[in-house]
């Protein structure tokens, strides 16, 4: 797929003051400081697009983003940040699962794994959820650029070895650097196909 245009539309604390949902729309979520933004602006080619940091907690709010005039990306705000209050956390999650659950042109959520550690519980935890409340979604491992493909490779096994407790049949997943550009066009090819569904 080409991006010829991708342009901020609004940034949302209530899921009642987001656009209509009149076209199809993918979100990116993943724990804090994963590279969800960076993805998003990689995805895109405009690198200042999605604001990044190296702090965890960067993004805190809904952010859309209008890709071709026709689909939206959503770039939502990290889960599993220690420093953040039991209070801010419940928040957050209400409103995140508010969001997921109750968006009906939401067409596929991609999890964002970081492709450096061994499966963590809270991503696992996650997965199982959106599977619980059948969300589409699949697994985007981001920092591919940092260790070895072999090392990125095991990690991938053992966390689809973890899902398939839970899972009957495995989400799709790709590997990523927003570092090196990888898995670019393997990740619009699949939102690509989707949109033609
Ligand atoms: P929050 O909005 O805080 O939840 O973070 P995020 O998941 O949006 O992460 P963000 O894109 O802001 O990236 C976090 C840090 O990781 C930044 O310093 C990025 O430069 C770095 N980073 C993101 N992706 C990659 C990657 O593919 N390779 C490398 N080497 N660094 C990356
Ligand atoms: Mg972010």
């Amino acid at each position: 797929m080409i991006i010829k245009s991708a342009t901020f539309v609004v940034s949302n604390t209530k899921v009642s003051a987001l656009p209509a949902p009149d076209r199809p729309e993918y979100a990116f979520i993943g724990r804090s400081n994963v590279g969800k933004s960076s993805l998003i602006n990689m995805l895109v080619s405009q690198p200042g697009l999605a604001k990044t940091s190296q702090r965890p907690g960067k993004t805190q709010l809904i952010n859309h983003f209008l890709i071709n005039e026709s689909w939206y990306i959503v770039d939502l705000p990290g889960y599993g940040y220690a420093r953040v209050s039991k209070t801010s956390r419940e928040k957050w999650e209400k409103f995140i699962r508010n969001y997921l659950t109750k968006r009906e042109n939401l067409q596929c959520v991609f999890v964002l794994i970081d492709s450096r550690l061994e499966p963590q519980q809270i991503d696992l935890e996650f997965c199982c959820w959106l599977g619980e409340c059948g969300i589409p979604f699949a697994l985007v491992y981001t920092k591919a650029d940092k260790q070895s493909g072999p090392k990125t490779d095991q990690n991938v096994a053992k966390f689809n070895k973890a899902l398939k407790q839970w899972f009957e049949e495995l989400p799709s997943f790709f590997i990523t650097s927003s570092e090196k550009k990888q898995g670019k066009e393997m990740v619009l090819g699949f939102i690509d196909e989707v949109n033609q569904d």
